[in-house]
């Protein structure tokens, strides 16, 4: 069982060095400047970052679909499978002729992308890679979370003009500021105070540095989505998803918890398609947008919806340790966050209730606009098909 998207505060990072720290990672180098604005109309040549993980799988298959572009795939070697390996896995994946996607060999975190020949032919960079470790401290996540970001800045500096597209997420509004708020998609960020998981932490310096970007002149579009769902038609479901976690636990226990969450959720394909038709629209560049839920659901109604009986905490983990011990540990982390006041996980009770305006991407996409769909009945029985142990 891995990480999930919410998890207790990073203790020991909340020392005043960490601001100063973060507020400095945000600042741009004087001298960092763009190019001309990318041409107009759909981008011909795409460097996409993160296409091994679960929303660049995605991300590829809707680029591939809504644009005509190439697309590069930044991939970076495993300990099982060559760069080359796992992009042809990916070929596999979205059913793509190769001829298509291309692969750019190289990890972030030791200047893949420092290739003039690239930088003089890409001229659209999504940059959807990061480390989704929601455990980890910012320290150990700066590396890929906050330097990975500014590579592609200094990339999108060089050569062919280009637009950046950030996949970002509303989880850099998980601070005390933000309880009970609307958030709109062209409200400035206010600062990192507050915001306690590490994660949190990078990406937030990440988005405030791409909004300064913007400022002087970058073509930075922005994405936030809020949780991301598993496939609206096969059910799958990334590693990080925690309420697919919860509930294939609790199916696997035969009971659910009464945790108190809020869910806002978008089904993984429907945020590959919303960036795609951003991506291709070229009055749509340069903006913030929302790719949420309209509608946040408490995790005890999502396990109504399964069927499944909501019992106390104790009770759960009783149950869990006898029908399903592989998710003992994880029972335990989330009791242990449910518990725990100063936890990032506890921004997300039901009684903070921030809902996330997407007027913005709803304006930007006009009649290609589509609302995410609520999470109902049919969608909760696809994971549990793709799950039921
Ligand atoms: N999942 C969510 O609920 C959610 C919600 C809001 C926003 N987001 C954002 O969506 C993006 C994708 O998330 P995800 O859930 O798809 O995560 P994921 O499945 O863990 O995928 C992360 C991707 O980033 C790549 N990556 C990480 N470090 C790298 C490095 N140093 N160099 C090159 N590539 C690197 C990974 O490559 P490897 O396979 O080689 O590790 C993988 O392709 C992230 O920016 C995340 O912040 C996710």
């Amino acid at each position: 069982v891995s990480t999930p998207e919410v998890v207790p505060a990073t203790t020991g990072d909340s020392m005043p060095s960490l601001a100063t720290t973060l507020e400095r990672d945000a600042r741009l180098a004087d001298d960092l400047a763009p190019t001309e604005r990318a041409d107009d109309g759909s981008p011909t040549d795409v460097l996409l970052t993160g296409a091994t993980g679960f929303v660049g799988a995605e991300l590829a298959r809707a680029l591939l679909a809504t644009t005509p572009a190439r697309i590069r795939c930044l991939v970076r070697g495993s300990k099982e499978l060559s760069a080359r390996e796992r992009w042809a896995g990916i070929c596999r994946r979205v059913d793509a002729d190769p001829a298509r996607i291309t692969l750019v060999e190289g990890d972030l975190e030791s200047g893949a992308l420092g290739d003039r020949e690239l930088a003089n032919s890409v001229d659209c960079v999504v940059h959807c890679a990061a480390s989704v470790n929601l455990f980890a401290p910012y320290a150990a996540l700066r590396a890929t979370n906050t330097l990975g970001p500014r590579a592609v800045l200094a990339f999108a500096a060089r050569g062919r003009p280009k637009a950046v597209h950030f996949v970002s997420t509303a989880g850099i509004f998980l601070s005390p500021h933000y309880r009970r708020a609307t958030v709109f998609e062209d409200q400035p960020v206010e600062g990192q105070e507050g915001l306690s998981n590490g994660y949190a932490q990078s990406k937030w310096v990440a988005d405030t540095m791409m909004a300064r970007a913007r400022t002087r002149g970058f073509d930075v579009t922005r994405y936030r989505p809020a949780f991301v769902g598993w496939h609206s038609s096969t059910g799958r479901a990334g590693e990080h998803d925690l309420v697919a976690l919860l509930l294939r636990a609790s199916l696997a226990a035969e009971c659910a918890p009464n945790l108190d969450l809020q869910v806002n959720s978008t089904p993984v394909d429907h945020v590959g398609a919303t960036v795609a038709r951003v991506v291709a629209r070229t009055e749509a560049r340069g903006g913030t947008y929302h790719v949420v839920n309209r509608r946040a659901v408490p995790f005890v109604e999502l396990a109504e919806l399964a069927d499944l009986p909501v019992a106390d905490f104790s009770v759960w983990r009783a149950a869990v340790t006898a029908r399903a011990p592989q998710f003992t540990k994880f029972a335990a982390t989330v009791h242990a966050a449910e518990q725990d006041e100063t936890s990032g996980s506890a921004e997300l009770r039901r009684q903070f209730d921030r809902t996330y305006d997407d007027s913005s991407l709803k304006r930007a996409l006009g009649a290609d606009y589509t609302p995410t769909p609520e999470m109902d009945a049919a969608y909760v029985a696809l994971l549990c098909r793709a799950v039921r142990p």
